[in-house]
């Protein structure tokens, strides 16, 4: 099985952006525990972010015909795009929305997800396990097919 792990705007930045909030775990950190529990489940996945739109859009363009899964945190492009909604459903691979932040205790503009409805799951507020339990689900997803 391969997969994507795509983050969104500002993503590269946890352990220094709000560490209240998206807590002390750093990007590498991140990196590593996607890589190292992929590599025990016998997973092949590629690892990208960006701070922009069009770019995550051609990413998962990419994906198609490539990946079993995609799992995605589009940051604040959760709340405003349709384009990254319309890339989901064009490339139509099985997705699961992570949020490192309980964003439904948050303000109310983050309670607005364009991908949600498209995504299998939706896993919020876990901090950077969030991403391991989304590996997990897409895995046992691909088994039983
Ligand atoms: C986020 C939540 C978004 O509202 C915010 O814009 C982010 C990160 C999260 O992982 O909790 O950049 O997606």
């Amino acid at each position: 099985m391969n997969i994507a792990v795509l983050n969104g705007p500002n993503i590269n930045f946890i352990g220094i952006r709000e560490p209240h909030i998206y807590g002390t775990d750093t990007y590498k950190d991140l990196e590593k525990i996607i890589r190292e529990h992929c590599a025990d489940k016998d997973i092949g996945v590629e690892i990208y972010q960006s701070n922009h739109e069009g770019a995550l859009v051609d990413k998962i363009q990419e994906c198609y015909g490539k990946v079993d899964g995609i799992i995605i945190n589009p940051g604040a492009y959760t709340h405003t795009s349709i384009a990254i909604l319309d890339a989901l459903k064009a490339v139509n691979i099985p997705a699961v929305e992570v949020h490192l932040s309980n964003v439904s205790k948050r303000e109310p503009f983050r309670q607005i997800s364009y991908i949600r409805n498209y995504c299998k799951k939706t896993i919020t507020g876990k901090g950077i396990r969030g991403y391991i339990e989304a590996i997990d689900f897409l895995n046992n997803l691909n088994n039983n097919i």
